[in-house]
């Protein structure tokens, strides 16, 4: 396990922290796949999967932040997007053969997405309640 979920990333929507859950459960699936040394097809499938589940968590996210005019939107939306092209890179490169899946990569997507809830998706969680 490289992420385990704590009240420390509750955002106050239980929707979201069921995917935020989620997404940690994809993450530390992906992480158990490269140290148990599985096939580059599984590999690449775990990290589409990832992919896909971050995607759909996004638009989730910036739907209910748009709900509540969360007046920070647009700034968010970018972090999203420039979480999916990075990690679409890597994907890309892996499999083009271009790049090992390394720690390095786990750990990218470790410290994004758990900088991102805490710093990031605070935001919101703060604005929503006032
Ligand atoms: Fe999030
Ligand atoms: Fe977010």
């Amino acid at each position: 396990m490289i992420v385990k979920w704590s009240t420390d990333y509750q955002v106050n929507n239980i929707e979201i922290d069921k995917e935020h859950q989620s997404l940690f459960d994809i993450l530390n699936d992906f992480y158990k796949g490269i140290q148990d040394g599985s096939s580059k097809e599984k590999l690449a499938r775990l990290i589409e999967g990832l992919l896909e589940y971050a995607q759909i968590h996004f638009t989730h996210e910036e739907e209910y932040m748009q709900s509540v005019n969360f007046p920070g939107l647009d700034a968010h939306k970018k972090e999203h997007e420039a979480f999916m092209k990075k990690t679409n890179k890597f994907y890309e490169k892996y499999t083009s053969g271009k790049l090992l899946l390394s720690l390095e990569v786990t750990n990218f997507i470790k410290e994004w997405i758990t900088h991102h809830i805490k710093n990031e998706d605070k935001k919101y969680a703060v604005f929503a309640q006032k």
